[in-house]
């Protein structure tokens, strides 16, 4: 299995640590990047993306390596400490320059036969907000399965998680990988993501944003096909 890691941060605290632990045991060709060191630029609002093509974003170049990181792999796992209850603003900026592949858009198909889990850690509180932050994206890009693991490690580091927490880490992080492993032979969205393309693709078929629409028919989503069969 190929497995990409956003980091929402540079350097390698809990957040990292964890993130990797689970990588690790799902076993595969495992990819990494960090933020904002391998990308860190504010989407400009120019909306090109979503009204001409994300070709004509000013970041697309520099954004390229990740996305086909993305595209390539079969699990996503975008990991975050919590900043004020939030993703960091290196993990929004990075989510921001992908609301063009949100399925009120153009979704890539290939995202309905991904698995993708979000990852958080805080000292005390936070980790529900800051996954919904980056499980939206995984949704609304179509990401068939999504888990969710926030841990309050009542730490600044990842020296100071106490070795109870470690433990109770590495028994979740094994419980999440097994599933995943699990479910790798049969991705399928579930009834949720089903239901939001489904509503998708009559909006497509009146078709309010020519760039959309021609997109979706291109793809003959507009009719009975789906990206996951
Ligand atoms: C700017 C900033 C904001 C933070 N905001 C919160 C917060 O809202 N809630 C919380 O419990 N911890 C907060 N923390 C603490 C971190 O979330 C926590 O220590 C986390 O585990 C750090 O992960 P890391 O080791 O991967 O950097 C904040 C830390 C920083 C630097």
């Amino acid at each position: 299995m190929k497995i990409v890691i956003i980091h929402g941060q540079n350097h390698k605290g809990s957040t990292y640590h964890i993130a990797r632990m689970l990588a690790e045991k799902i076993k595969g060709d495992i990819k990494e990047f960090f933020l904002p060191r391998d990308f860190g630029e504010f989407c400009v609002g120019c909306t090109k993306c979503f009204m001409e093509s994300e070709k004509k974003c000013p970041h697309y170049e520099k954004l390229r390596p990740l996305t086909d990181a993305m595209d390539e792999a079969d699990v996503i796992i975008l990991a975050s400490p919590v900043y004020v209850y939030h993703v960091t603003g290196a993990m929004k900026t990075f989510l921001d320059h992908y609301g063009y592949r949100w399925m009120v858009h153009r979704p890539q198909g290939s995202m309905f036969r991904k698995q993708g889990v979000c990852i958080s850690t805080a000292a005390g509180a936070g980790m529900k907000p800051t996954n919904k932050d980056m499980v939206d994206s995984l949704f609304f890009w179509g990401v068939a399965k999504r888990y969710q693991y926030g841990v309050r490690v009542a730490a600044v580091n990842w020296n100071g998680v106490s070795e109870k927490k470690k433990c109770a880490i590495d028994k979740a992080t094994s419980g999440i990988a097994k599933k995943i492993v699990n479910n790798s032979k049969h991705v399928k969205p579930g009834i949720k993501t089903r239901a939001m393309f489904w509503a998708m693709h009559f909006a497509q078929r009146k078709g309010f944003n020519p760039c959309d629409a021609e997109y979706w028919k291109s793809k003959s989503w507009t009719g009975k096909k789906r990206p996951w069969k």
